[in-house]
């Protein structure tokens, strides 16, 4: 199977897990990205089964909608009974690094609401160690350097995303060259710099279940 074919594998397993979860006055989170729009696609088959959506990007919010799915703000929202997100990368203990796609901010804000995180990746995307993939950080603009600075005293190597906005207005620094042992502890660091908005390390509130897909199926890592 090709990556796509994957992607699409390991979101209609993501449709099974969450379609038994689901009444009609649920709320579903949606993440962003390739497989999120492979979710996206295949949660229109079981709309009549949930009440709307809480999406993570306007990308996201526009793919629902194209295919009937009524998006609420989370503001006006009490409950999203579940989440279902892509990543970077994953380890087998569900900490994640999201960001890719810039939504990073959005996507952690949907995911701390949610009542479950469903994370949907494929083989590609599972690892030993986080950190292979630039870990994303949304900043102020009028901050960017200075983050990049504190960002070195850490050892990392921040490259800033030319010409992108967030939907939020911010910019992105991609960090290189991070080596992340405790990912929870790193998280918290870099979020107590002034001018981060949000970093793309998802380990304070990592993934209820991952659901990996390769060429012998699905294999759903769980917390011990
Ligand atoms: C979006 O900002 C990201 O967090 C995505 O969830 C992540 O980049 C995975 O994207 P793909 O599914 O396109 O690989």
């Amino acid at each position: 199977m090709n990556q796509d074919e994957l992607k699409k594998t390991v979101a209609d397993a993501a449709i099974e897990v969450i379609a038994e979860q689901l009444t009609k006055d649920s709320i579903v989170g949606v993440g962003t990205g390739s497989t999120a729009d492979f979710f996206i696609d295949a949660l229109k088959e079981i709309k009549h089964k949930f009440d709307g959506a809480v999406a993570s990007s306007i990308g996201s919010a526009d793919r629902l909608r194209k295919h009937g799915i009524p998006v609420y703000e989370l503001n006006v929202v009490n409950h999203i009974v579940v989440y279902v997100d892509g990543a970077d990368e994953s380890t087998r203990q569900l900490q994640l690094i999201k960001g890719g796609g810039g939504a990073l901010t959005r996507e952690k804000i949907v995911a701390e609401v949610s009542a479950g995180f469903v994370c949907i990746v494929d083989r590609t995307k599972l690892v030993d160690n986080l950190g292979a993939f630039p870990l994303p950080i949304e900043v102020i603009p009028m901050a960017r350097s200075h983050v990049a600075r504190e960002i070195v005293k850490l050892g990392g190597e921040p490259e800033f995303r030319d010409g992108f906005r967030t939907d939020n207005g911010n910019q992105i620094l991609d960090v290189h060259q991070l080596t992340i042992e405790d990912p929870a502890s790193l998280e918290g660091t870099i979020n107590n710099i002034v001018g981060v908005v949000a970093n793309g390390l998802f380990a304070r509130r990592p993934a209820d279940l991952l659901l990996v897909a390769g060429d012998d199926g699905i294999t759903e890592y769980r917390h011990n």
